[in-house]
């Protein structure tokens, strides 16, 4: 039996997949191991494998068939435009995409004045203002604490993510518009679709399943 290879993005994301797996039959002993500088994980029994990587990574991962099977993020999915099948909403990490600043900045946004917007999306934020609003203006890429970028002054507004909100709020910004909603998804590489269809449907039937349970 050919191993079936799963690409995890990193972090909490990954922990609460791996509890997913394990409920629908698929746990991996190896990956509880924290001390290991293992990158790979494998379950023999099953035929399967597990690997970690940067979120931004995993549809990349997916889309070479270097993994069948990935989990991440609907915001990295857009941002990264991969060729690949969204098969699954996982029902977590729920959280939305949103045009955030200063509320003065509301008005400038709403009468389609140019102004800067930071974002660690640009591909998003591109698609929104070009496609979406017809509206022009300038896109700066940022790689982390990007509410940083407004009140320091070096855009007028933020397209970013917002969970609780409690980021905005501490820094005195607040959402001016929602792009979209998030949450993580399941993807397929196309081919892998096709050659292993039957364990990856059973995987997604059961995953499907369990979330509506747990719903
Ligand atoms: C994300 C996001 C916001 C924050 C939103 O940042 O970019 O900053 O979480 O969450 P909240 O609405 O619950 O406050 P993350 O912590 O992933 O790090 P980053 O700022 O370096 O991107």
């Amino acid at each position: 039996m050919r191993y079936l290879t799963f690409a995890l993005a990193k972090g909490r994301l990954a922990n609460k997949s791996m509890e997913l797996f394990e409920k629908i039959g698929i746990p991996c002993e190896e990956m509880k191991d924290k001390t290991s500088r293992k990158l790979i994980f494998t379950n023999e029994e099953l035929g399967v494998r597990f690997f970690l990587a940067k979120a931004n990574d995993v549809p990349t991962y997916v889309e070479y068939g270097a993994a069948d099977v990935g989990i991440v993020g609907k915001d990295t999915l857009l941002e990264e435009g991969r060729k690949l099948y969204e098969v699954l909403d996982l029902n977590m990490g729920r959280c939305r995409m949103c045009v955030c600043g200063p509320e003065s900045a509301r008005e400038r946004l709403k009468h389609h004045e140019l102004i800067r917007v930071a974002t660690k999306y640009p591909a998003i934020a591109k698609d929104y203002f070009y496609n979406k609003k017809h509206q022009t203006v300038e896109i700066i890429k940022l790689n982390g604490s990007i509410e940083l970028a407004p009140i320091v002054g070096l855009s007028e507004v933020i397209v970013d993510i917002v969970e609780t909100g409690s980021t905005l709020r501490e820094n005195g910004l607040t959402v001016l518009e929602e792009v979209c909603p998030l949450s993580a998804r399941m993807v397929v590489n196309q081919v892998s679709m096709k050659m292993e269809h039957e364990r990856i449907t059973k995987i997604i039937q059961d995953l499907r399943a369990l979330i509506q349970q747990e719903a």
